[in-house]
């Protein structure tokens, strides 16, 4: 499926449709306008049915500068999903609307592909429960490559909570594309049981590795392990002390939200190889790329 047609899983699109929207990307924010309104009067519907900040709000900002009007469902609250109506009918009913793109995050238990297929719309895949959250790792491999220039052969450390991850599931998918090798470290209850990367039980031999460390939100809300906070902050924490052997050029990701005083120490953000806000920024060019690619289809 070209990525033009919708975007559900990174391994369904190929390294050139990839490098086509990183050129696309760079061309906007290298592009002295901020505004490029030329779908004025389309729509884009944002159905996020789990909670967002970046993601929802970099959408909007967006659909703002290409002059597309995002409709907004943030939440059950204000519409009829509190009274019963159930996601599907939702967007069956949204559907008559006629929006050119539907950008969606929703739990493991909803089927985002069945959807797409039964309506025959566009969409795009905003964080679907653990399955993946495929522009995250987009963004994050655009802004990888903004200042290394070539990320094939390079080596992204992901360390936390990989079990449950939509985001390391995604960087599987996309460095298998791309060509740049993941490698995971954390506790063992943290981890995927299915075989895969490399993986690194402390964190001092993976940072030596890695040419690039993404540190992932610790989510013990899902979690029966009996691993406490403070042994987790003691053993992987990115924090001065347990960085001391990341490369002076090695780049520091997150992708967010952070549990400051939990995976990072707060003083990580003033780190030089510290690239969370510029991912957070490259993350809007990345999507308004998206976009572009898939509403100039739609004219
Ligand atoms: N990175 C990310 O998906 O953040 P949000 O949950 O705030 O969108």
């Amino acid at each position: 499926m070209p990525i033009s047609h919708g975007l559900l899983e990174l391994k369904e699109h190929s390294e050139i449709e990839i490098k086509d929207l990183f050129l696309k990307a760079r061309a906007i924010k290298n592009s002295q306008r901020r505004k490029t309104p030329e779908f004025f009067g389309l729509t884009a519907a944002l159905l996020f049915f789990e909670s967002s900040t970046r993601t929802r709000f970099s959408f909007e900002t967006a659909c703002a500068r290409l002059g597309v009007y995002p409709l907004i469902l943030s939440g059950a609250e204000g519409t009829s999903l509190i009274k019963g109506e159930s996601i599907e009918d939702t967007i069956l009913n949204l559907k008559s609307m006629n929006p050119e793109v539907f950008i969606v995050r929703c739990g493991d238990g909803f089927d985002l592909r069945q959807i797409a297929q039964q309506t025959g719309k566009v969409f795009i895949n905003a964080g679907w429960g653990m399955h993946g959250h495929p522009t995250q790792a987009l963004l994050d491999c655009f802004c990888w490559q903004e200042y290394v220039s070539n990320i094939r052969g390079k080596k992204l450390l992901i360390v936390g909570d990989i079990k449950h991850s939509r985001v390391a599931a995604s960087h599987r998918e996309l460095a298998q594309i791309l060509g740049y090798e993941v490698a995971f470290c954390g506790p063992a209850s943290f981890l995927p049981q299915t075989a895969g990367p490399i993986v690194f039980e402390k964190l001092s031999e993976g940072l030596q590795w890695a040419d690039a460390v993404m540190a992932l939100r610790v989510q013990l809300e899902r979690h029966q392990t009996k691993m406490t906070l403070d042994q987790y902050v003691a053993n992987y924490q990115l924090n001065p002390k347990t960085i001391q052997g990341l490369s002076s050029s090695a780049l520091i990701f997150h992708p967010g939200p952070v549990n400051y005083g939990i995976e990072l120490d707060l003083s990580i953000l003033k780190d030089s190889r510290c690239r969370i806000l510029n991912q957070v920024e490259h993350g809007v060019w990345l999507r308004q790329a998206l976009l572009q690619v898939i509403l100039e289809e739609s004219l």
